[in-house]
């Protein structure tokens, strides 16, 4: 493999579903500006997951949760995730390991891309184990229930969840 540090982009794509974005994410995108000039926060429809938000607000909730963050943009791709990397000239996927039990299908994922376009990097960060057993499925599971998880959420996150599950 050459490297030539002259020709580095900075420019770093971070996917996902974020049905909804938890502040596990958000410590992520804060821990990828410090190695990237620029971050994308690429939203996936991911229909097979069911989402409870759409797309949409999905958007509009990380933009609102992203909003005092510079050099973070927040896009919705469709198809597949080496290919609008490529076409935002993006150096590197990526993605947050939070425990042992994330590797195998990290792995796996990073692999396949690699497969796809072997100039495309994956770039592993951990969360900050505040967050570290967090998931957007466990945020929708306690708050459905009446759960209080506001300190885990943006508070843009946790009103609509409110409003979602009818709660004043
Ligand atoms: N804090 C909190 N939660 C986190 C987290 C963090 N730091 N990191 C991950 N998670 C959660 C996510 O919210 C998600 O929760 P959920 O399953 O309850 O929704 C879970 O951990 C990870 O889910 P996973 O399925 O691994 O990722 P994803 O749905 O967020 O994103 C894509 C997967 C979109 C990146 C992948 O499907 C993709 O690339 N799709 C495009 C099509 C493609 O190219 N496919 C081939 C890939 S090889």
């Amino acid at each position: 493999m050459t490297v030539n540090s002259r020709k580095k982009i900075k420019r770093g794509v971070y996917p996902g579903t974020f049905d909804p974005i938890t502040n596990g994410h958000i410590d992520l995108i804060k821990r990828s500006l410090v190695l990237f000039e620029e971050v994308i926060v690429a939203i996936a429809p991911s229909p097979h997951k069911h989402p409870l938000f759409d797309v949409n607000e999905r958007l509009e909730m990380i933009r609102d949760s992203v909003a005092t963050l510079k050099c973070v943009d927040v896009e919705v791709f469709d198809g597949l995730l080496v290919d609008y990397v490529r076409k935002k000239k993006a150096a590197s996927v990526i993605r947050g390991l939070r425990a042992v039990s994330d590797f195998e299908y990290e792995l796996q994922m990073a692999l396949m891309n690699r497969k796809l376009d072997p100039r495309i990097e994956t770039v592993f960060l951990m969360p900050s184990e505040e967050y570290s057993y967090l998931t957007s499925s466990i945020i929708k599971a306690v708050s459905g229930h009446g759960g209080d998880v506001r300190d885990l959420v943006p508070p843009v996150v946790w009103k609509s969840l409110q409003k979602r599950f009818q709660k004043t």
